[in-house]
């Protein structure tokens, strides 16, 4: 059904052209504007909408052949109609070619001008229709995308605090980790993505202690090298299980969470300023919350003693920005809270 609302501006230099098609378009219910000249058509194109411009190729000044590529560009959704002599087709091809979607010939038959508008429009409309269901569905596509990706990255979640919960020390531990990192990262000024980074990187920093022998983890002894480096594959772990659904600095993260500044951990292959820093900020807010928690193997350490031992190992285990930045936050608040 063809909706005859549409705004069509005629341009042309010859006024009885433009009265001719005029007459014809607004007498079939079309709004009809009309330009003589390029410059004309411009300013009207920019005062309104319009779906349907019929340009005349030769005019005095800018011609229609010049006009044609500045409405491509600026008014992409708007269709071109040429209108030819009847020797100049080669010319009205070559404007299809550069986007114009038909061309008319002088002098005009009204019934195929009203033909090849309609058929214009409707090809037009066609288009934009089209357009509108892409981006819809790449919209849906998203929202679907996000939405596994949440239930996912939910599910993974809970599997970290149910591997906690059973582990009466390590309890709530992801969740302190991810409000210390955070309050860290603030610190440093970090950006808003950068800290949601941090919080899904800091929940599931741990995840990959699911490969960990909890014998082992739960060993009430000093653990021997060996028993250490197993513990330790967790961080490894850990970035292979969450890489599939989270960006590559979460992974990052996750995956360089123990790495010592120095460079002095186990296995390490970077260190420093290389070590991303949302792996060295964990890094503090792991071992500070490890360290203010009981362990099979001690009993938790003050607040004021693990402050000072993340003082101690600042340079060596711990990044000087970052441990700074933790030594302002008002920690104590912050483990209250949690608990
Ligand atoms: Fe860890």
């Amino acid at each position: 059904m063809v909706n005859k609302s549409e705004r069509i501006l005629i341009v042309d230099d010859e006024v009885t052209i433009r009265k001719l098609l005029r007459q014809k378009l607004s007498r079939e219910g079309y709004q009809c504007e009309e330009a003589g000249s390029a410059e004309q058509a411009l300013e009207k194109l920019t005062s309104n909408l319009t779906e349907l411009v019929i340009l005349d190729i030769r005019m005095p000044g800018k011609s229609g052949i010049e006009l044609l590529p500045e409405i491509r560009v600026s008014y992409p959704d708007t269709a071109v109609v040429m209108a030819t002599a009847v020797a100049e087709i080669d010319i009205a091809i070559q404007c299809m070619k550069q986007g114009a979607y038909d061309y008319i010939s002088k002098p005009f038959i009204l019934d195929k001008v009203m033909l090849c508008v309609d058929r214009t429009l409707e090809k037009r409309r066609l288009e934009l229709n089209i357009r509108e269901y892409q981006q819809h569905l790449e919209q849906k596509v998203e929202e679907q995308t996000q939405e596994i990706r949440r239930v996912f990255l939910g599910a993974i979640e809970a599997l970290v605090f149910a591997l906690e919960t059973k582990d009466k020390y390590t309890a709530g531990h992801s969740r302190r980790v991810t409000e210390i990192a955070v309050a860290i990262g603030r610190e440093l000024g970090l950006s808003p993505d950068d800290i949601e980074d941090l919080r899904w990187a800091g929940l599931l920093h741990d995840v990959g202690k699911i490969a960990v022998d909890q014998l082992i983890q739960n060993k009430p002894g000093k653990l021997t090298p060996e028993e250490y480096e197993h513990i330790m594959i967790h961080a490894y772990v850990g970035a292979g299980i969450v890489k599939p659904v989270v960006n590559d600095k979460v992974v990052e993260m996750i995956e360089h969470h123990h790495d010592h500044y120095d460079g002095s951990g186990l296995h390490q292959v970077i260190a420093g300023e290389d070590i991303p820093l949302g792996a060295r900020i964990l890094a503090v807010a792991d071992a500070f919350d490890a360290m203010t928690s009981d362990r099979p193997y001690r009993s938790a350490m003050s607040l004021e003693e693990a402050l000072n031992e993340v003082r101690r190992c600042t340079g060596t285990q711990f990044a000087p920005i970052v441990a700074a930045a933790f030594l302002k936050i008002p920690v104590a608040e912050i483990v209250r809270a949690e608990v």
